[in-house]
């Protein structure tokens, strides 16, 4: 049976975009295309997620990464 990628969501509301939300979507993308993640993830863009002070965000795996923390998203990523 084929593996289904798991779906990564970044905000892209107002907030988050001023916080700096599309560049951290380029870091974001470029991660996700390195080889050994390659085909394991979804980007998906979002409106507001109602934490905007903590902003960027992304939300994988049921958990909440703030302030575009590419880091911690990478770690959420291996836990996969
Ligand atoms: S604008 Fe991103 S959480 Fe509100």
């Amino acid at each position: 049976m084929k593996k289904r990628r798991k779906f990564i969501f970044v905000c892209l509301g107002s907030d988050c975009k001023s916080n700096g939300a599309k560049t951290f979507v380029e870091a974001i993308k470029e991660t996700i295309n390195e080889k050994h993640f390659r085909g394991k993830f979804k980007l998906v863009k979002t409106k507001c997620m109602d934490c905007c002070k903590s902003g960027p965000v992304v939300v994988v795996n049921d958990h909440l990464v703030k302030n575009g923390d590419l880091n911690q998203l990478v770690k959420e990523l291996e836990m996969e």
